[in-house]
């Protein structure tokens, strides 16, 4: 095992090169590793938006590139897969998280460019979607079900996760039905989304205020 910090210079190198040493070749990367600062963007700290970016979105892409070399090795012998964790925030973005809404398209998006470039390699992108899902990231959250925050067990929504993956799914969507409703009305009709969120707003910034895992 190795402990690291990701968003570290030279980190990307020493991640493949203890993966090398402890597996011999690469077939899987997950990138999985996240942080989150909710509030208005006015109230959060520029080291706070540096971090989001730095682990969310830069930290991925460059462990990625450091791992491609490795991975289409891999791939020309059998399915070599990199995941990469996005947000159910990606697929609608959600007031008092601008920057980790941000992140999380920009991660979603990284992944769908980079399949279509792998196209043939047999190396697969695939892009998840948690919904709020109860791990330490949302202890600092008193957002509910009410206000559409739902949380699911982590074994749920890893088994679903796994499972996606053994059937070759590349986009992974563990949100609640509630929370997957609006991220169809976003796609259809994103001032929709933003007409019912309105009525609400005051109450979801106050339950959030203090939703902070960095
Ligand atoms: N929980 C949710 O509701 C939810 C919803 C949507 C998406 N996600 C995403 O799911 C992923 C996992 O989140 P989680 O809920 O498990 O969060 P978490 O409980 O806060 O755990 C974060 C994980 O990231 C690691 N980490 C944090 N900073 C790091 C750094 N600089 N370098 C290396 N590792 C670092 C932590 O390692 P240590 O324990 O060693 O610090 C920990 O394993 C994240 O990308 C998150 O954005 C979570």
């Amino acid at each position: 095992m190795l402990a690291l910090d990701v968003t570290a210079d030279g980190a990307p190198d020493a991640v493949l090169g203890a993966a090398r040493e402890a597996l011999g070749s690469l077939d899987i990367l997950v990138n999985n590793a996240g942080n989150v600062r909710a509030g208005r963007l006015e109230d959060c700290a520029v080291e706070d938006v540096r971090a989001m970016v730095d682990l969310n979105l830069t930290a991925p892409i460059l462990l990625t590139r450091a791992a491609l070399p490795a991975l289409r090795v891999a791939a020309q012998e059998r399915t070599s897969v990199i995941v990469n964790v996005a947000s159910g925030i990606a697929l609608v973005g959600l007031p008092f998280y601008a920057t980790y809404a941000a992140t999380k398209t920009g991660i979603a998006a990284f992944g769908h460019a980079l399949r279509r470039e792998l196209h043939g390699s047999g190396l697969h992108v695939a892009t998840v979607y948690p919904g709020a899902t109860a791990t330490a990231m949302m202890d600092t959250s008193t957002a509910g079900e009410d206000l559409g925050f739902g949380r699911r067990a982590v074994y749920e929504v890893v088994t679903d996760i796994v499972d996606a993956l053994g059937r070759d799914e590349h986009e992974i969507n563990t949100s609640l039905p509630t929370r997957r409703a609006m991220q169809e009305l976003h796609a259809r009709d994103p001032l929709a989304v933003d007409a019912a969120l309105a009525p609400r707003l005051q109450e979801l910034e106050l339950a959030v205020r203090h939703h902070r895992s960095i």
